[in-house]
């Protein structure tokens, strides 16, 4: 490992305070095991002073003005890129990541923070003419979003730097103080976060990011200072929050086993060359373990042949290996149990009759990029989230039957379809049940300013950064009537 690995136990920031414990988390850096960094563990008496600072403080942080949170937004925003490469391998030491894919995670994240400065400052409200009826003459209707109140923010793993300034970032831009739990395997990046918010001045009790182990997160979700719980991560553990507090406000990121569909008419050598090159890269990158990397592709018949021939050479090609490598694209999952279901899955799949056309080792943490092709019908590779370097391949007819394929799931996040067909492309975001529709690209592209979520299993509500702003707030109407 080449990167950090201090010894030195990180501190939580409470309130705005670096606060340190005698309880102590080892991070271990996925490729070889060896510590990334040491973290303390936030005590119940440290997770209380958060949740305290953050609803005393929910009043004057709602009173903001714009200037200051677009400043202390900006303020992170530069420092993230003036400390990018010493950032980029934090999120390689924690989580696996290739260096390269962690560069590219700081630069999304600086984007974050820039993107909402902007939409703080922009963030208006609205009139509203109330005199379209004899009752409203004179008057009308100012309306406001204002915070629902103090957020409850939980990160995964799997982006442990920008999913969490996803959370953070438009809670300030909002003025919505935030209480941040990250993932316990990759909490150093937020930490770091978490110093750099602390250089602003946002005050005290506005930010507060608390490491605390899984099986103690209960609590903070039932807090009823902490009014709204914004979650990414496993389904199961996203719906079992929501049942929990059904009358919290509750946003849920959760998986997807997305679909790329290569149609008809995407037929020359240049597109299958472009499609399968994305489907291998967004299929494999940061070793399968996004929300929306490929799973499924539905390739028409036409072309399927010489769209495969291309596709198992692009994911033959791809680097694996040692994540610190600049030139390595695909890494380790993020611990051995993980790489240890995927291989089983892929074992499964394959004693039920499914056709493996390249990959399916495992070396520790890592497996090899894989593509299947005939995957039967109700093997988990066919219908569960696989978060892993596999794909699975289905020869369709036409655009009809590729769409009730893509719609032939649980989960419903993002979907890629690769047309030049401007009929298909607006038939595509009618009938296809998902959150996004990503034309000519894979179903992984996501630009951090547009809404981002799903439907059925996948989750409520939508981030982004202003789709996230709406989703901290609620409307409030002032009427003016004329004085007399
Ligand atoms: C996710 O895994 O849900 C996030 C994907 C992304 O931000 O690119």
């Amino acid at each position: 490992m080449t990167g950090p690995s201090s010894h030195q136990a990180q501190p939580n920031w409470i309130a705005g305070q670096p606060v340190g414990s005698d309880d102590v988390l080892e991070v271990v850096h996925p490729w070889d095991g060896r510590l990334a960094g040491r973290v303390s563990l936030a005590t119940p008496e440290q997770v209380e002073t958060a949740v305290a600072g953050a609803y005393a403080v929910r009043g004057a942080a709602a009173a903001l003005p714009a200037h200051v949170r677009a400043d202390a937004l900006t303020h992170v925003h530069k420092r993230l890129i003036e400390r990018a490469d010493e950032i980029a391998r934090l999120i390689t030491a924690e989580s696996g990541k290739p260096l390269k894919w962690s560069r590219a995670e700081v630069n999304r994240a600086a984007s974050v923070f820039r993107l909402a400065s902007e939409e703080a400052r922009r963030w208006s409200g609205e009139l509203q003419r109330l005199d379209t009826d004899p009752g409203g003459a004179g008057r009308v209707a100012m309306i406001q979003r204002v915070p629902r109140g103090p957020v409850l923010g939980v990160a995964p793993f799997n982006f442990p730097l920008n999913l969490v300034a996803h959370k953070i970032a438009p809670a300030i831009a909002v003025g919505a103080p935030i209480v941040l739990k990250p993932a316990p395997k990759t909490p150093l990046s937020a930490l770091l976060l978490g110093e750099l918010l602390a250089e602003t001045d946002l005050s005290a009790g506005m930010v507060s990011v608390v490491v605390v182990p899984n099986e103690r997160a209960a609590d903070l979700v039932a807090d009823p200072r902490l009014p709204v719980v914004s979650f990414t991560g496993s389904g199961p553990v996203g719906w079992a929050i929501r049942d929990a507090v059904p009358r919290k406000h509750v946003t849920l990121e959760l998986g997807g086993n997305a679909a790329a569909v290569v149609c008809p008419d995407w037929s020359s050598d240049a597109d299958l060359d472009w499609a399968a090159s994305r489907i291998a890269t967004f299929a494999n990158y940061q070793a399968g373990q996004s929300c929306v990397s490929v799973q499924r592709v539905l390739v028409d018949r036409s072309v399927a042949d010489r769209f495969l021939d291309r596709l198992v050479a692009a994911v033959r090609a791809l680097r694996t290996g040692d994540p610190w490598d600049e030139t390595t694209d695909v890494g380790p999952l993020i611990d051995l149990a993980a790489a240890e279901r995927v291989e089983e899955w892929v074992r499964e799949a394959v004693t039920a009759g499914a056709t493996l056309l390249t990959g399916g080792m495992r070396d520790g943490a890592t497996v090899a990029p894989t593509v299947l092709a005939d995957v039967p019908v109700g093997v988990k590779l066919s219908c569960e989230e696989v978060f892993g370097p596999v794909l699975t391949v289905a020869t369709v007819d036409g655009v009809t039957d590729a769409f009730a394929a893509v719609n032939d799931s649980r989960y419903g996040l993002q979907a890629g379809v690769f047309t030049h067909d401007l009929r298909v492309a607006f038939r595509a975001q009618v009938e296809l049940e998902v959150g996004g529709v990503i034309v000519g690209d894979v179903p992984s592209y996501r630009g951090d300013q547009m809404p981002y979520g799903g439907v059925k299993e996948s989750g409520v509500g939508r981030e982004g950064v202003r789709s996230a702003m709406e989703d901290l707030t609620h409307e409030k109407v002032m009427v003016l009537a004329q004085l007399s």
